[in-house]
């Protein structure tokens, strides 16, 4: 990133270039990662999903699948054979990663499924849709100025079904994204979904979506807690990998 400082037009700002030695420091510590996940398979989904209404319209959530993206990196740099399974973002994961398009929560669904018993680890931080419509009309809903209301079905949750399958040496991650009673909420998902971990993503203290820093906490299944301060999500992905091979 550029620093902040006086520029060269008379303003003072963010974009002057970082100094050689921070960016030498930068780059080194990148090459320098120890292949900590050699030998260790990783599956990771990212983005939202998509559930679709009529031919041309869906309900979907904000996630941006950037942290989805950053974590997979992380596990490739640190040596990690990597699956991302992902629904619709803009983002494209590095040439080394084994990537799977999907769009709806079903979809994501199947694929994990058929994925995980390959996998010594599962991080779930994609954001399954909640809810689909019963109904998903053949043509386009026409709009006749009268209020339309849609019915809504659970979809799956795909955590909580690979509780049943998980094996004794497979580590399963989660994410909780909470706008109130943060620790309390996504200390009952790490016990619904019979997760190692779960990592905890507050909206209130900043907004998460599309932004390139993140700050999380993340909780073990023995009550330990450590949080992180906000960095990148790219920085954080690395630190964050660091903690996920230590339980393997
Ligand atoms: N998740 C899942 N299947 C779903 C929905 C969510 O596996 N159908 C996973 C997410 O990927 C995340 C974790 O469950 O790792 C928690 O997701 P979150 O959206 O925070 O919570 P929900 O379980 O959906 O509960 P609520 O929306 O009520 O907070």
């Amino acid at each position: 990133e550029p620093n902040e400082g006086e520029l060269a037009c008379n303003t003072f700002g963010k974009g002057r270039m970082a100094e050689p030695e921070e960016i030498y420091q930068y780059i080194s510590k990148y090459f320098q990662k120890k292949k900590i996940l050699s030998g260790k398979r990783i599956l990771l989904t990212a983005g939202p999903c998509r559930e679709a209404i009529d031919p041309v319209r869906f309900i979907s959530n904000r996630s941006s699948g950037k942290m989805g993206f950053a974590l997979a990196q992380a596990a490739k740099d640190f040596g990690a054979k990597v699956t991302l399974i992902t629904g619709p973002t803009d983002l494209l994961a590095g040439p080394d990663i084994h990537q799977i398009q999907i769009e709806s929560t079903e979809e994501m669904y199947k694929a994990v499924r058929k994925e995980f018993s390959r996998n010594n680890m599962l991080i779930m931080a994609a954001a399954p849709a909640d809810y689909k419509s019963k109904k998903i009309a053949g043509q386009k809903i026409k709009k006749d100025f009268n209020d339309l209301s849609l019915e809504l079905i659970p979809t799956v949750d795909i955590l909580t079904s690979i509780k049943s399958i998980k094996k004794k040496n497979q580590i399963v991650i989660g994410f909780a994204l909470e706008t109130e009673n943060g620790e309390k909420n996504a200390l009952a998902k790490l016990k619904n979904k019979g997760l190692d971990l779960i990592v905890l993503n507050m909206v209130a203290e900043q907004t998460p979506f599309d932004s390139d820093t993140n700050k999380v906490t993340l909780m073990y299944k023995n009550g330990q807690k450590t949080s992180f301060p906000m960095m990148s999500k790219r920085e954080l992905a690395w630190q964050l990998m660091e903690k996920f091979g230590e339980l393997m």
